[in-house]
């Protein structure tokens, strides 16, 4: 056994509310009907970090990231409401970053100041695409008029550190459309690319219905290699599966989850991770998913929709769900103290995984080769118990 050493520790706020649901997604997110309640939630998200705090006594938060549903259906006093409460009951280190997700159809002119001035310092717009027929089919409320208008509003509010979320393989899509998109978000030039695959959820409308025209394996395969090589030539280096950043811009939340680090989940369906160096555990603690059950009974036991222990068995694979799908790997030293097993736990499948072509060892560090990149499960899959 190796030493557990509790790792940095990250916060997510979800806020489980959209104008109306997408069809192709699984979030915890939920049509909004009439007012939302926004003053419980916020009193509910209160007491849940409440009850989380014992778990990480003395800890900083290196980020935060509020994630939906929407957040920027709250306006930006609420949103200040909530970071107020958090950063008075949990040390927030100075310049954490702290993202907001934002739906380019909530955007009103004004509000990017006030986010700035509550302390969000960085802006994750879900665009998807820029093409008008794309987005009608993915049935998202918003044109690509009003989602380069919502980039140019953050951007003239002093926002330089903006994601811009893209989905390829979208029905109707061909390589040049593709290619179209990716070359309008970087004609906006954020700081930061996300590039997912559109993928069939079950307990979706699409899953039920899948939409016409959807791209093949190969062919969604050929869109992400020339797409990955477009954002390339213009600054942005993939570093994750479906992250690419310009140079010191990767998400510093969403790496800590990469690199299994630490997180306390609060709101509707929020999961959490924690490490605790004394008992060399590492838990896993989940809030109810429904809004109205949360906002029930958020701080007490009911409000914990579960809470377990990661079995050591299954730590190699939770691992590296995490840390495989980062193109700069992972050091077996970091394996080692955020799992507290020892590296002989993983050396035959490593093993495996170099004979295959999909891993390569330097010394301590192993990553994925680009055969492993594009079989990224199939690796991942090695590690299971
Ligand atoms: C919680 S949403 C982001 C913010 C906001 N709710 C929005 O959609 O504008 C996170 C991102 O996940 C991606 N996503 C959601 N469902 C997906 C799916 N089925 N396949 C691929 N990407 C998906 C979208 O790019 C979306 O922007
Ligand atoms: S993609 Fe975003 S806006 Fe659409 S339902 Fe999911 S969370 Fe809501």
């Amino acid at each position: 056994m190796s030493t557990l050493i509790p790792p940095p520790l990250s916060l997510y706020i979800h806020i489980p509310w959209c104008v109306k649901k997408c069809p192709y997604c699984d979030f915890n997110s939920h049509g909004q009907s009439g007012a939302l309640p926004v003053d419980e939630y916020i009193a509910a998200l209160v007491r849940d970090l409440e009850q989380d705090l014992p778990l990480v006594w003395g800890r900083t938060v290196h980020s935060v990231f509020f994630g939906g549903g929407t957040p920027s259906l709250f306006a930006p006093g609420a949103i200040g409401a909530i970071l107020d409460a958090c950063s008075s009951r949990l040390r927030f280190a100075p310049g954490a970053e702290i993202t907001m997700e934002c739906n380019p159809g909530t955007a009103e002119h004004g509000r990017f100041e006030q986010y700035r001035a509550a302390g969000v310092n960085r802006i994750s717009f879900g665009i998807q695409s820029f093409d008008d027929g794309c987005l009608k089919r993915l049935g998202r409320i918003h044109d690509s008029g009003e989602a380069e208008r919502a980039v140019k509003l953050a951007q003239d509010a002093g926002y330089d550190n903006l994601n811009l979320d893209l989905m390829y393989a979208l029905p109707g899509q061909d390589l040049a459309m593709a290619l179209h998109d990716v070359e309008r978000a970087i004609a906006l030039q954020p700081a930061h690319l996300s590039h997912y695959q559109l993928t069939m959820e079950p307990n979706t409308a699409f899953a039920v219905k899948p939409p016409e025209g959807l791209p093949g394996e190969d062919d969604a395969w050929d869109i992400q290699e020339r797409c990955i090589e477009a954002m390339a030539a213009a600054g942005y280096a993939q570093y994750e599966v479906s992250a690419y950043a310009r140079p010191g811009r990767q998400c510093a939340h969403n790496l800590n989850y990469w690199r299994f680090g630490d997180y306390l989940g609060i709101g509707a369906g929020a999961h959490g991770k924690i490490s605790s160096g004394a008992t060399g555990e590492v838990r896993r603690r989940w809030k109810p998913k429904n809004p109205r059950d949360f906002i029930a009974h958020a701080g007490t036991a009911k409000g914990i929709g579960g809470d377990d222990p990661i079995a050591p068995a299954s730590l190699p694979f939770d691992y590296m769900l995490n840390a495989l799908r980062l193109v700069e790997g992972f050091r077996l030293a970091d394996f080692e103290s955020r799992t507290g097993l020892d590296r002989a736990v993983i050396a035959a499948e490593l093993e495996e995984a170099r004979v295959r072509g999909w891993l390569e060892q330097d010394g301590e560090h192993w990553r994925p080769t680009e055969l492993g990149r594009r079989f990224t499960n199939d690796v991942i899959g090695l590690f299971l118990d």
